[in-house]
């Protein structure tokens, strides 16, 4: 059974490595060795135990909310999010799931649960700079393109490609 519940930042290095897999597998996997490396930027030594490099990793994760989703005592999925952009639009910063848990409905699970908490901060839009493999995951969940694919920078290298996306929720009425 998989609980969606809050991180801990015991879990660094644990969340670390599933990031840098994830990352590598599905979002660098076109980009040459010593330039992935750089882009993982901490996220290349996920796998140290030396305490600068927890450190390091503990910071890199770190985000006004995360939440990370667990099967079986293992973590198999994280979202990062709830920084506010130059627009007033909560932000969703990242999500990985790993591999072997792929289309079981975890994202969709970690993306409800953040939109649910910020909402119940009265927060109606959303924004996300996708990547461009989870582009059909937020399109299933209502985000919409708001320009074309751009680039970014991962660590400080240049060459992300990314879908600016965004949510606006539908507003409940109160029931009389
Ligand atoms: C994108 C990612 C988070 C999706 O997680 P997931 O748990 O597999 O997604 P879900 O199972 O909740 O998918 C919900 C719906 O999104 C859509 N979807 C998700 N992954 C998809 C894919 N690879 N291709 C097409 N549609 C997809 C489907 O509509 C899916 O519903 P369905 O399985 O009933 O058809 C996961 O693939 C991942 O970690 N990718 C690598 C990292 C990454 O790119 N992260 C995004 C950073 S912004």
């Amino acid at each position: 059974m998989v609980t969606i519940r809050k991180y801990r930042k015991s879990e660094a290095g644990q969340v670390a490595l599933l990031i840098a897999d994830s990352y590598m597998k599905f979002n660098l996997a076109d980009v040459g060795h010593d330039r992935r490396r750089a882009m993982l930027g901490p996220l290349a030594l996920a796998d140290s135990t030396r305490r600068e490099d927890q450190d390091a990793l503990a910071r890199a994760i770190a985000a006004p909310s995360v939440w990370v989703a667990e099967c079986d005592g293992e973590i198999v999925g994280v979202l990062r999010g709830g920084r506010t952009d130059r627009r007033g639009r909560t932000v969703l910063s990242s999500l990985f799931v790993a591999e072997q848990h792929h289309r079981q409905g975890i994202g969709r699970a970690l993306v409800e649960r953040f939109e649910q908490e910020y909402a119940a901060r009265d927060v109606t839009v959303f924004s996300v700079a996708a990547t461009l493999y989870a582009v059909p995951l937020y399109l299933s969940l209502g985000y919409k393109k708001t320009t074309n694919v751009r680039m970014t920078r991962s660590f400080g290298v240049p060459g992300l490609p990314y879908q600016p996306m965004k949510k606006v929720l539908e507003s409940v009425e109160p029931v009389a």
